[in-house]
């Protein structure tokens, strides 16, 4: 079985970060999601792994390269443009050849990784597995209808009117039939190749589509607020481990992880929390859920349920910064004045100066 993961199209609801970078790589626990993927691949035993890329290809490859770091070996595959999932599995089909394959979206988390799925798959040998979970928002994905024996019976790519809450999550294991049944099918009304119609395609020509309820914690990053619910989950899942330098002033509490390098002077750091190596935190508070990526510098500040891209600067910031994605190289500042709160989204190389 080969491993083909998704990381093109646009990252639209993420910008500006995504201007300057591609969505699968905005780090999570100081870790680019992209890797939760290469990592689930590796342990559900898949060596082989193809990646889609557009026009964020040189980012990706630098990131990923040969995958040799997560054991496996990696090929890239260009896709002109982000013409949908489907789409994707087309430019694909040569390298994927007529092998059973499970297809992973870049972008999506799955706590429990996708050993089991890759298990039943290749014992009951259906045409496609999809993996379904509950949501409170099936309006923004693809939705499945079942009978009452559990059976799928329609898939439909984010209906207005969804007739259940089971959304696809993005994780799909194929035979090569797919191919037929993404040629059949019709660009939607975004003009994209939709894997949800070629699924579809699938059911009514009468071939096996097996569904899995997904019970563990799953998320699609798209947006901020899932991006900072992942990061909290994965921080949650983590040790704590200490690498760098406290002085004997601060306060640690809780799941707190400090990497090498990182200097932590006269703060209070309450987890879970991740702590870039080579930054540095001096008269601050670091609060719950954030992660602090690498080389950057946090003074006077509180900080708390955040996201802090590499090589940015948290000066001064008399109240505290709260539910906020800060992009790389950004530099927040106090200048005067007394907000209480602020919610920030930054991009790479920008800076806020907060009155
Ligand atoms: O997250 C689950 C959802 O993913 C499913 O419920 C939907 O049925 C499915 O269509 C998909 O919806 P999204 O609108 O969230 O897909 P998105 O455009 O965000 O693309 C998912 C990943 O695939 C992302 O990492 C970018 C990549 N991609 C996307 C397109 C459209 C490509 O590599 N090529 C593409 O052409």
């Amino acid at each position: 079985m080969k491993g083909l993961i998704l990381s093109g199209g646009r990252g639209t609801r993420l910008r500006p970060l995504t201007h300057t970078s591609a969505k699968q790589l905005i780090p999570v626990a100081n870790r680019p999601v992209l890797f939760f993927g290469l990592e689930a691949m590796h342990r559900a035993g898949i060596a082989e792994v193809g990646i889609v890329v557009g026009d964020t290809h040189a980012d990706i490859e630098s990131a990923v390269g040969n995958g040799s770091q997560w054991g496996l070996h990696v090929e890239y595959i260009h896709q002109e443009a982000p013409l949908g999932l489907a789409h994707a599995v087309l430019c694909a089909e040569e390298y994927l050849g007529d092998e059973p394959f499970v297809m992973y979206l870049g972008d999506n988390l799955i706590l429990g990784g996708i050993t089991n799925f890759v298990h039943h798959f290749l014992t009951h040998r259906p045409s496609s597995l999809i993996l379904l979970a509950h949501v409170r928002n099936p309006q923004q994905f693809g939705v499945a209808e079942l009978d009452a024996s559990g059976r799928v019976t329609r898939l439909v790519e984010k209906p207005k009117q969804p007739k259940s809450d089971l959304a696809l999550v993005g994780v799909y294991l194929f035979d090569h039939s797919i191919f037929d049944a993404c040629k059949a099918i019709r660009p939607s009304g975004r003009n994209e190749l939709e894997i949800t119609d070629a699924i579809q395609h699938l059911i009514e020509h009468g071939l096996r589509v097996d569904a899995h309820l997904v019970e563990g914690w799953w998320k699609d990053t798209g947006r901020l607020e899932d991006m900072l619910e992942a990061n909290r989950m994965i921080l949650d899942s983590l040790e704590p481990a200490m690498h760098g330098h406290v002085d004997e002033v601060s306060d640690i509490h809780g799941k707190v992880i400090i990497e090498s390098g990182a200097r932590i002077a006269r703060s209070t750091l309450r987890g879970p929390l991740i702590i870039g190596e080579n930054t540095e935190i001096f008269d601050s508070f670091i609060g719950p859920f954030t992660a602090i990526g690498s080389g950057c510098r946090v003074e006077g500040s509180e900080i708390e349920h955040s996201i802090v891209l590499s090589d940015s600067s948290i000066l001064h910031v008399g109240s505290r910064i709260e539910d906020s994605l800060i992009g790389r190289n950004a530099c927040i500042v106090k200048s005067n004045g007394r907000p209480s709160a602020y919610r920030v989204m930054v991009g790479d190389h920008s800076r806020v100066e907060i009155r």
